[in-house]
């Protein structure tokens, strides 16, 4: 990995960091009647209607639980398109949590870092997610998988949940790829990544498992993106072709990842307790032009820091942009050097539906 390389997955690992619209609400609600029209036309209904959505994980699922003081997510342009200013999401806009929610019908869970200011919306359960962590140290000093699962044991405790609560809910985890780059960040070499790569499969499959012990009914868990073609990786390169070196990491990670989901399943009895949700796949393809939406330029980020040593959002102290933004929002696929925008995730999203609908 090149040092350049490293740089960038440093820049990422900068990026670390309440919004609850009255409008996002609205266009929930809308948008569930939608789905149950599309579903009774589809004749794709499941007997599995989850009344709470439960987070955990990283930037690609966390609402707004990094720090304002350190986060980029806390920055302008971030949260542009939605809610219209910086909300704690990595995008400018909805991210995979929120079209997830979207689809079982249910109001974005609230950031845990929110939920004693909204105890309304606890009825949505929670996002305990946090930007820039793993599930082992990374490198901000931000709660890991683990501890984020300890929050809501603590909440259970706490009687702010219940185990009925939990069997009619479902779980969402991602883990997007920062275990790898604090590694890399450490001088790991590339030829260490597959044993590290095991070990954090590992440890996702004893978080996945646990959540799934509290008594959650379903959980679904997201596969690795071909982080190849992240514009982190890409940018050596103008941004043209995905790195394949790290694909094919990537592609072992979700090996051992779509094994363990097997053999859990296995141990329950039932084929869909533990959903893979393949954003290899699915990012690859809308990369590839071979998903609904097509990007004219789809490894190029709408945001992208002036020099390597600047990120999307930074300003100087006269408050000037150390950033360059693209004009239209829309037509990208990624928002910065690691996540997409928010029409990237909805061009992601609509190939995972499928894959929801198997919880
Ligand atoms: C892909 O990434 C690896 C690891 O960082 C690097 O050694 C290699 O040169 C890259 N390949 C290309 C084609 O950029
Ligand atoms: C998660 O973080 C806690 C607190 O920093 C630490 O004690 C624990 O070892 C970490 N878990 C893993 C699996 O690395
Ligand atoms: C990694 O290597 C670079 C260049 O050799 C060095 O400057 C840096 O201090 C090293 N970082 C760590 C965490 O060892
Ligand atoms: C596009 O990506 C999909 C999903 O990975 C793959 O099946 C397909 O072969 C790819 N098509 C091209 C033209 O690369």
């Amino acid at each position: 990995m090149s040092r350049k390389t490293v740089l960038a997955f440093d820049i990422l690992l900068l990026c670390l960091l309440t919004i609850l619209c009255r409008s996002s609400s609205l266009h929930h609600h809308h948008h569930r009647r939608h789905r149950h029209h599309h579903r009774h036309e589809t004749r794709t209904y499941t007997a599995f209607q989850p009344t709470k959505l439960f987070v955990f994980g990283d930037s690609y699922a966390d609402t707004g639980n990094t720090l304002k003081e350190s986060s980029t997510a806390w920055k302008v342009p971030y949260g542009e398109t939605f809610p219209g200013k910086p909300s704690g999401r990595f995008s400018d806009g909805r991210v995979l949590s929120d079209f997830v929610a979207n689809y079982f019908g249910l109001i974005s869970p609230i950031p845990y870092n929110f939920w004693k200011d909204g105890e309304s919306y606890l009825k949505y359960g929670m996002n305990f997610a946090v930007g820039g962590t793993g599930v082992f140290e990374t490198l901000v000093p931000l709660p890991n998988m683990t501890v984020q699962i300890d929050m809501f044991i603590q909440l259970i405790d706490e009687g702010v949940y219940s185990k009925t609560d939990l069997q009619s809910s479902v779980a969402l985890v991602t883990l997007s790829g920062n275990d790898y780059n604090a590694y890399l960040h450490r001088n790991g070499s590339v030829e260490g990544l597959p044993a590290l790569i095991t070990e954090a499969v590992a440890q996702l499959t004893v978080n996945i498992e646990r959540i799934h012990n509290l008594g959650m009914k379903k959980v679904a868990v997201a596969g690795l993106q071909p982080l190849g073609c992240l514009p982190l990786m890409t940018y050596p390169d103008a941004f043209q072709r995905c790195n394949h070196t790290i694909n094919d990491l990537v592609v072992f990670h979700n090996q051992l990842l779509s094994a363990t989901v097997a053999t859990l399943n296995a141990v329950a009895k039932d084929s869909s307790t533990f959903v893979l949700v393949d954003l290899y796949d699915s990012f690859l393809s809308v990369i590839n032009g071979t998903g609904s939406t097509a990007f004219a330029n789809p490894l190029q980020p709408c945001c992208i820091g002036i020099d390597a040593s600047h990120s999307c959002g930074d300003i100087d102290s006269t408050g000037a942009k150390l950033y360059e933004l693209c004009a239209d929002q829309a037509a990208m696929f990624f928002w910065d050097l690691f996540h997409p925008t928010q029409q990237g995730w909805k061009a992601v999203y609509n190939l995972l539906e499928s894959t929801l609908q198997k919880l």
